[in-house]
């Protein structure tokens, strides 16, 4: 244990060696978080250990040990120097007490995982069955997790995607064609409706209103017949169908051409915005001190300012909405 470096925090649970992973698909921002892992850690005499490819590298034992130089460098750069993958073999019970074994032989007192649902899922049964105390991060760019109002590489994702929509906009208008662009976000919309308001787009589709695409057809229409040059449609990639499907339907139904772009994974990739940073430094920092405190199975995000904590099972058993507001704001500003 290395002297403290700043005002101790209270350490009731008397860590001294916390493990960090990054899981499932990357998001920007997670080099923030790991960072401010490491160095609060550091500052509090605590010792860090990183586990290399998310639950794959602990049913293995990849261990790294990270102290506060070896995270220099790291706040602006995309993607996760952890490295990340999906593991199956964490999915059994075996595979989950192998990875505590590997944990208890390097005196390990506590996991911090920052990832989405399926992480958390993984970080949750490691407590419930081997005691090790978790504590989750939200990281993921589709902003799906309940218990916090943003998640880590939302920002950057809603950024990037913008940035290609407004691209396709000069295009579109010069051909005055209708663009249908897919955006990610798996079974959630947060990021096609953030991208449909900030993009000007004349509709939106998501996964979380099951409209027909024929519903609109007189929207597409018409927005032709103003005079508008060329369309925009975002449609995330959970609503049935994706952009492929809304565009088929919009060819079939008004005999108008149609172009897709699906934007993929460049949405995961690039560095941070500065929201992202702040907000996984915050929740980075809020989860050692978690841990000192004695919290375990939560997750750290931050509500209406405020940082929260919140059973890591509600953030997958409980639904995070779109902002309804937000939807109506789409509509009426499509105009
Ligand atoms: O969860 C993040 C995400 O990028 C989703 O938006 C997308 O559906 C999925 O991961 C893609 O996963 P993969 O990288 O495994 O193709």
């Amino acid at each position: 244990m290395t002297e403290p470096h700043c005002d101790p925090h209270p350490n009731p649970a008397g860590i001294k060696r916390v493990a960090v992973l990054t899981s499932g698909g990357d998001a920007p921002g997670m080099n923030a978080a790991i960072r401010a892992v490491v160095r609060t850690a550091t500052s509090q005499g605590i010792e860090v250990i990183g586990v290399r490819r998310g639950f794959s590298g602990l049913h293995r034992g990849d261990f790294i040990t990270l102290g506060p130089r070896d995270v220099a460098n790291t706040l602006q750069r995309g993607g996760t120097i952890l490295l990340s993958a999906r593991s199956h073999t964490w999915r059994t019970p075996e595979g989950r007490a192998r990875g505590a074994r590997h944990l208890r032989a390097h005196d390990v007192d506590a996991l911090i995982v920052i990832g989405g649902d399926g992480s958390f899922h993984g970080a949750h049964f490691l407590q419930e069955e081997h005691g090790i105390p978790v504590i989750g991060l939200p990281g993921t760019i589709d902003n799906d997790l309940y218990g916090t109002d943003h998640t880590i590489g939302y920002f950057t994702a809603v950024e990037t995607a913008l940035d290609a929509v407004d691209k396709l906009r000069d295009t579109g208008a010069s051909h005055e064609r209708i663009f249908v662009i897919e955006v990610m976000g798996r079974h959630a919309g947060h990021i096609a409706l953030d991208v449909a308001v900030a993009g000007g787009a004349e509709e939106v589709f998501i996964p979380e209103d099951a409209k027909e695409v024929a519903g609109v057809l007189d929207i597409v229409r018409a927005s032709v017949k103003k005079g508008k040059m060329g369309s925009i449609i975002i449609v995330a990639e959970g609503y049935p169908g994706g952009a492929t499907g809304v565009a088929q339907a919009i060819q079939d139904g008004t005999g108008m051409e149609t172009r897709v772009s699906i934007l993929g994974h460049i949405q995961r990739g690039g560095s941070p915005v500065s929201s992202d940073r702040i907000l996984a430094s915050r929740l980075g920092e809020a989860a050692v001190y978690a841990l000192m405190e004695g919290k375990s199975d939560v997750m750290v995000g931050r509500q209406n300012h405020e940082t929260s904590f919140t059973p890591l099972a509600d953030t997958w058993e409980k639904r995070k909405d779109v902002s309804r507001d937000l939807y109506r704001c789409a509509k009426t500003l499509s105009i």
